[in-house]
């Protein structure tokens, strides 16, 4: 594993792997996983997927401050550079990108990108900038490292949705590929905050994807009723702060009323100060509604080790 801090060497690295001396192979892409760090076994599966699929992977760790609406989060958001030097070269990461932040944002730069109609709903409106964050730091990813293919997970709906649409607007010559939900053994959606609760908050926590599954199990009854669905999720849980619960389509995040597409139940809420936020995606596949809910782990998460 090589570690660089430039897109130019994080580029030339990996056209360096991706055109070996003498490799006839034919194309074989680059993989791109962006992260912020903080590994587990959510990035992790990213990351296995990309090595699966591509000839060179590069995994980008930065925590962007344009993401964080609210400072004290970004300055608690956990960070371990070590630690993610080693999970990442133990999954075969390639070339790990950690660029400082004069690398990532000039001083005197002026381009915004603004995610429209998608970042102004959920996540855009409880986090005010949070979505438009994202979408800067992706950009520059996307056109600075020379990626074929980039992972996201599943877990961050809207973000996905967001990322997809950009992509195609923008045109970037990239494909966008989703990845399920990765969870830990009682159901909790592995986030690096969860390391920011208490054993406590970590049980109340476990009302968010009881609750979407609960709401899961009645879409797979049958229920299609967008506000049914939002009031399974809620009902009888109220040890958590309940921020919003939506239904909405994947292809632009627009809220629906009622579940006739491919479409996620997406949640946000808190325990404690810490705000989480899971979902379940509902597919259409040939045999009618597929629900994914995402991948249960066996036993505890490094997280935790
Ligand atoms: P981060 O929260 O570190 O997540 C990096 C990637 O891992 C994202 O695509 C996210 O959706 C995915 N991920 C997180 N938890 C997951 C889980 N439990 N199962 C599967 N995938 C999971 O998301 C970000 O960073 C940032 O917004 C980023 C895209 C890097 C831009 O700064």
């Amino acid at each position: 594993m090589r570690i660089v801090s430039s897109f130019s060497e994080a580029r030339s690295a990996a056209m360096e792997a991706y055109h070996p001396s003498g490799g006839e192979e034919g194309p074989a892409p680059i993989g791109l996983v962006p992260t912020m760090g903080f590994l587990h076994e959510g990035h992790l599966s990213l990351i296995s997927r990309a090595r699966r699929e591509c000839k060179v992977v590069t995994m980008s760790l930065y925590v962007n401050p344009r993401q964080f609406n609210v400072s004290s989060d970004f300055d608690r958001y956990p960070r371990s550079f070590e630690r993610d030097c080693q999970l990442a070269a133990e999954a075969g990461v390639d070339i790990l990108f950690a660029p400082s932040t004069s690398e990532m944002y000039e001083s005197t730069e002026s381009t915004a990108i603004h995610p429209g109609r998608v970042a102004r709903i959920m996540e855009g409106t409880r986090r005010p900038g949070h979505l438009e964050g994202v979408a800067l730091v992706v950009t520059k990813l996307l056109a600075g490292l020379g990626a074929q293919r980039t992972y996201f997970g599943r877990k961050d709906a809207q973000q996905l949705t967001m990322i997809r649409r950009m992509a195609r607007d923008l045109r970037f010559p990239i494909e966008i590929v989703g990845c399920p939900t990765i969870r830990e053994s009682d159901g909790l959606a592995l986030s690096s905050r969860n390391t920011l609760m208490s054993a406590n908050e970590r049980e109340t926590a476990l009302d968010i994807s009881r609750g979407l599954w609960a709401a899961a199990l009645a879409a797979e009854g049958g229920e299609l009723s967008a506000e049914d669905l939002r009031r399974a999720v809620t009902a009888d849980r109220d040890r958590v702060g309940w921020e919003y619960v939506e239904l909405a389509d994947q292809e632009d995040a627009s809220l629906l009323d009622t579940l006739d597409r491919p479409s996620f139940l997406a949640a946000a809420a808190w325990v404690g100060d810490v705000r989480l936020i899971d979902n379940v995606f509902f597919d259409m596949g040939s045999d009618g509604l597929a629900v994914d809910r995402g991948i249960l782990l066996e036993g505890p998460s490094l997280l935790y080790r």
